[in-house]
């Protein structure tokens, strides 16, 4: 029997998860502040991530954690270093204190959201060049999970996901989608992948549109992506027109958040 925390599950990340990880003999611990109903296998939590004793309770027996609460997107740095970068220390902390060997954490493009559309595919281990806040936020919990790793011995991936909805909402999507079924291959390569250590990988599908980061890492896991934004292009290209290459959503990985303060999306 193993346990997986899953925080941040009533999400749409964990949500769209939660059904993909479940597996005879695995009990999927989803944790979050808002309420939950359990599904076959879960146990819930409702809990914050910046309570350092909840969260050591909840890693209790767990064999991996798989950190996906937070803001998803911009907002000001008193929010987002609370609970971004805060409650993403208690998890790792919580996680050391009770033995858990393995953390997965959602990391986001936007950690290296400045990296010009001259320098892809975006190598895995690019340089953080975050974009906004919430990329600096993402990137100061990858020095954290390199800590982590480093100092305690945890194994600690960190998953640069591009954009994970049911379905591409744009055309920039079109290369950076990542489908529901593709993101729950790429946590189980994560869950189930042999000692990672400490790895940064991209999480995006195999998008006819794409080639923007490297995929050697995540396929060094065991990641198989096997669906294409493509089945969606010609409705989405119907309703927003044909992708400019000079659109300036399109000039750096991060889109619409290396945007001038004011046109950033806040969350
Ligand atoms: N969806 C994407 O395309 C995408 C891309 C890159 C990175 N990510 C990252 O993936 C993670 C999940 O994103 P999402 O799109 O599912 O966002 P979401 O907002 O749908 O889910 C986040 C969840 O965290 C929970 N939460 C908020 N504060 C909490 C706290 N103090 N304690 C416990 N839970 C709390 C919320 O209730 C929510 O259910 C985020 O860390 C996000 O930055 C998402």
């Amino acid at each position: 029997m193993s346990v997986v925390v899953i925080t941040g599950a009533a999400g749409l990340v964990g949500s769209m998860l939660r059904p993909r990880l479940a597996r005879p003999g695995r009990t999927l611990r989803v944790l979050d502040v808002a309420p939950m109903t359990a599904g076959p296998g879960e146990e819930v939590v409702q809990a914050s991530v910046t309570d350092l004793d909840a969260m050591t309770a909840a890693c209790q027996g767990a064999d991996a954690v798989i950190h996906l609460a937070g803001i998803p997107g911009e907002a000001s740095w008193e929010r987002i270093s609370a609970l971004n970068i805060n409650g993403s220390y208690v998890t790792f902390e919580a996680a050391r204190r009770a033995g858990v060997p393995r953390v997965i954490f959602a990391s986001s493009n936007h950690a290296v959201g400045f990296t010009p559309h001259s320098a892809f595919p975006v190598p895995d281990y690019a340089f953080p060049a975050p974009d906004t806040h919430y990329g600096v936020s993402k990137a100061a919990v990858e020095a954290l999970a390199a800590m982590y790793h480093h100092r305690h011995g945890l194994d600690a991936i960190c998953v640069r996901i591009l954009s994970c909805f049911p379905e591409p909402r744009n055309t920039r999507m079109l290369s950076t989608w990542l489908s529901p079924d593709d993101a729950g291959r790429l946590f189980e390569a994560c869950l189930t992948a042999e000692r990672p250590g400490f790895r940064f990988i991209f999480g995006v599908s195999a998008n006819t549109r794409g080639g923007w980061v490297s995929l050697d890492e995540a396929k060094a896991l065991g990641y198989r992506p096997a669906d294409d934004a493509e089945a969606y292009a010609a409705a989405i290209i119907a309703e927003h027109g044909e992708p400019d290459p000079d659109d300036p959503a399109l000039r750096y990985l991060g889109g619409e958040f290396t945007f001038p303060a004011g046109q950033v999306p806040q969350a």
